[in-house]
């Protein structure tokens, strides 16, 4: 992608997300409409699909080429990622956003066939915005963050997972996952894939690992990851599509040797 447009997208990108985290801070107390989708454990409120129909609106409106992968689907039916994806979630995290009026985030990812160039991850209640933009580093707001760990023991690891690692399941064998859980320093569950993609990111955790996830809970996660150095694939170490669900695991490279024999059914 051409710098100079890259650098317009970007700064268009930001300053929508950081309106669109002010206008939550404002409304978020006041009426909202809570509703499930798949499951009780599937939410979504007014504010996520306000909050996307906004971006949604300001990406066609000056970007008119562009396409959109949205969590609430206000977005487009995109079956590949051939020219330039915005791939959005409005509230990642949004059972914290209900239940916790914090830990949640604004998570923008944009990609151009296929390579992600720009990732936003807005931790709103705290306004930081994690950013990165492809070759140029990552940021915590205007910080530069420096590059991960190299050489890390899994003993010497914090690592963000949730408990349905800890459940049988089709992907794992729990009994390792036990181990795992031993083995690493501690574990901790933040609940926005988006933030621990981030928290990740600034070296705050040392991994990230999930069963299950949608694109726009990742994309601008993994673009913060990746320039830190860390890696970001699925628990059997193959690329993500981001067209659909898939597990993940990021970490930084030691580490992921390290961790893939707990992760052998
Ligand atoms: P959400 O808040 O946007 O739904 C919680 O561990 C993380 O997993 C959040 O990023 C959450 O995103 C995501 N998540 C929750 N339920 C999910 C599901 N059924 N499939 C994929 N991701 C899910
Ligand atoms: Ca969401």
């Amino acid at each position: 992608m051409d710098e100079k447009l890259r650098n317009l997208i970007f700064v268009h990108a930001k300053k929508w997300v950081l309106e669109a985290g002010e206008e939550i801070r404002q409304s978020m107390y006041g009426d909202l409409s809570i509703e499930t989708k798949s499951s009780p454990d599937d939410l979504v409120t007014s504010l996520d699909k306000q909050t996307e129909r906004f971006l949604v609106h300001n990406i066609r409106e000056s970007f008119p080429t562009h396409f959109i992968l949205g969590e609430e689907g206000y977005g487009d039916d995109i079956e590949s990622l051939e020219g330039t994806t915005w791939i959005i979630d409005p509230i990642d995290g949004t059972m914290n956003f209900v239940h916790q009026k914090k830990n949640f985030s604004i998570s923008v990812g944009i990609y151009h066939d296929g390579q992600g160039e720009i990732g936003l991850v807005y931790d709103v209640m705290n306004d930081v915005l994690y950013q990165a933009k492809r070759g140029n580093g990552a940021y915590r707001n205007n910080e530069l963050l420096p590059p991960l760990k190299k050489s890390l023991l899994l003993e010497e690891s914090l690592v963000s997972m949730n408990h349905y690692w800890l459940c049988p399941n089709a992907l794992v064998d729990v009994n390792k996952m036990q181990q795992f859980v031993k083995k690493v320093r501690g574990s901790r569950t933040i609940g926005s894939a988006a933030l621990e993609l981030a928290y990740l990111a600034e070296g705050s955790t040392d991994g990230y690992l999930s069963l299950s996830l949608m694109p726009w809970d990742i994309a601008a996660g993994m673009v913060l990851v990746q320039e830190v150095g860390g890696t970001v694939t699925n628990i059997k170490g193959h690329p993500l599509s981001l067209l659909g669900k898939d597990s993940l695991l990021a970490c930084n490279k030691t580490i992921q040797r390290d961790i893939f024999p707990y992760l052998q059914k």
